[in-house]
């Protein structure tokens, strides 16, 4: 049975440089809210988490295909049911559009309920002259562009635990209690497509699936069962406050194993997967699946090391490799990556991040992504892997449900001077809700072939 590797704890990071951490500006008063979580109860169980483990390894094969997508940050003035409910929603519909079209499960995972915190590029920001701490997250600050909204206080730690408890329970009780039924996923895709001017032209797939419902029914396959009325959701986030995942690290009663138990996945980002680094030596002695992200500035060398290091005993299931490229870099950075993983032999699962290698700033000042690049960088993520003979497994999305004008281009053709209509991303700009489900239509057109 799979271990925690030796001289490991959920401690030793704290020997290693940390990158990224807030300057807490009482420790004392930093370690004693640890200590609170730390009694707390843990967000999710290592049962789910070995669950959703052996999906990513068939994933990871080619017979499952992995769907991650949410805000950027949450926001913690944004945990409300409906907020919860549309990007849940969006999330659903667009599993439904995959799992036809690519046939095959797809595994279902939010980033949501903690993903509450975010790596600045600085520590700091001028702003009117003066010198404030950057926002980090409403786990650790307030957006607000003030001396005090700015300063980290350990109180929004705890903050963050409970609202990732709620969301995490509404979101149980939604998809096990008949919110996530199969043919009312497909009743709203199927309304997308009748009532928006861009649903026309996938009418043909949603067809495709309304007759392939209908045939279960006529035949006379009981639809009150858990296999069509429920759907299992998974949670992820940056792992990025380490303080707070150690908490949320508990050993399985059972079994004697560590997992982190804030998320059933998480992953360490571009900026802070140094291989001495205080979160890879986190990230490598949980037993959780760990995703992390690959831009164009990678070393190839020293992935394959993050690679050995995070998954010694090469288990499928385990590692995630997130590449996030941008449309015009992927075909140059993403072929040699998948020769030298493969000159490894090390089993990963390849999913695809279309969003931060995409953004620019409009002529407005709006930090956007647009529609088209984005599915351009999607596209070319599955011709490599093709051509390559290495499997194109997952994709990851920063969207939500709401009816945000953050990224240009879809359907409706969102332009610059349109984004300041409903802009209310603190963060990166997300793919609103029918810009993600044109996504997954067109995805689906891509792997149907
Ligand atoms: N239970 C199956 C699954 O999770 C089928 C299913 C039910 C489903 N509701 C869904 C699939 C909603 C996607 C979305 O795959
Ligand atoms: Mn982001």
């Amino acid at each position: 049975m799979e271990t925690n590797p030796p001289s490991w704890t959920k401690s030793s990071w704290r020997q290693h440089p940390a990158l990224q951490q807030p300057k807490w500006p009482d420790p004392k008063e930093y370690e004693r809210v640890l200590g609170e979580v730390a009694l707390l109860p843990p967000l999710v169980f290592a049962g789910e988490i070995r669950a959703v483990k052996a999906m990513l390894a068939q994933a990871s094969e080619g017979n499952a295909f992995l769907l991650q997508g949410g805000d950027c940050a949450e926001d913690f003035s944004r945990c409300t049911a409906p907020a919860i409910r549309e990007t849940l929603k969006v999330i659903l519909q667009m599993a439904v559009i995959l799992t036809y079209a690519g046939g095959k499960p797809v595994i279902k995972m939010g980033r949501m309920a903690g993903q509450y915190a975010k790596p600045r590029s600085a520590d700091t920001e001028k702003i009117g002259g003066l010198e404030i701490p950057s926002y980090r997250g409403d786990m650790v600050n307030s957006p607000e562009p003030t001396e005090a909204g700015r300063r980290p206080d350990p109180q929004r730690l705890l903050k963050g635990y409970f609202l990732a408890a709620s969301t995490m329970n509404l979101m149980r009780a939604f998809t096990r209690g008949g919110y996530a039924a199969l043919h009312r996923v497909h009743a709203w895709n199927n309304e997308f497509v009748r009532n928006s001017p861009q649903g026309q032209s996938y009418e043909k797939l949603a067809r495709q699936i309304d007759q392939a419902l209908n045939f279960m029914r006529v035949i006379g396959i009981d639809t009150d069962i858990p296999q069509l009325n429920q759907a299992s959701f998974y949670t992820s986030h940056e792992a990025l406050l380490l303080g707070y995942e150690e908490a949320l690290t508990r050993q399985d009663s059972t079994t004697g194993q560590w997992y982190d138990c804030s998320a059933h996945m998480i992953w360490i980002g571009d900026r802070t997967r140094q291989l001495d680094g205080a979160h890879v030596e986190f990230c490598r002695g949980i037993l959780n699946p760990i995703g992390m992200k690959v831009g164009p500035k990678h070393d190839l060398d020293e992935i394959k090391r993050l690679v050995a290091r995070l998954n010694p005993d090469n288990e499928r299931g385990r590692l995630t490799l997130i590449t996030r490229f941008g449309a015009k870099k992927i075909e140059a950075h993403l072929p040699p990556l998948l020769r030298a993983i493969k000159e490894e032999g090390a089993q990963v699962l390849w999913s695809c991040d279309p969003m931060h290698g995409n953004t620019y700033t409009a002529e407005t000042g709006h930090k956007t992504r647009n529609f088209d690049e984005i599915l351009r960088e999607i596209r070319s993520f599955f011709e490599v892997h093709w051509a390559e003979g290495t499997v194109p497994g997952g994709v990851h999305f920063e969207l939500t449900g709401d009816n945000v004008t953050e990224c240009t281009g879809g359907g409706r053709n969102i332009l610059d001077q349109h984004l300041s209509r409903n802009y209310q991303t603190t963060c990166d700009p997300r793919l609103n809700a029918e810009q993600s489900l044109e996504a997954a239509f067109q995805i689906a057109e891509m792997i149907r072939g």
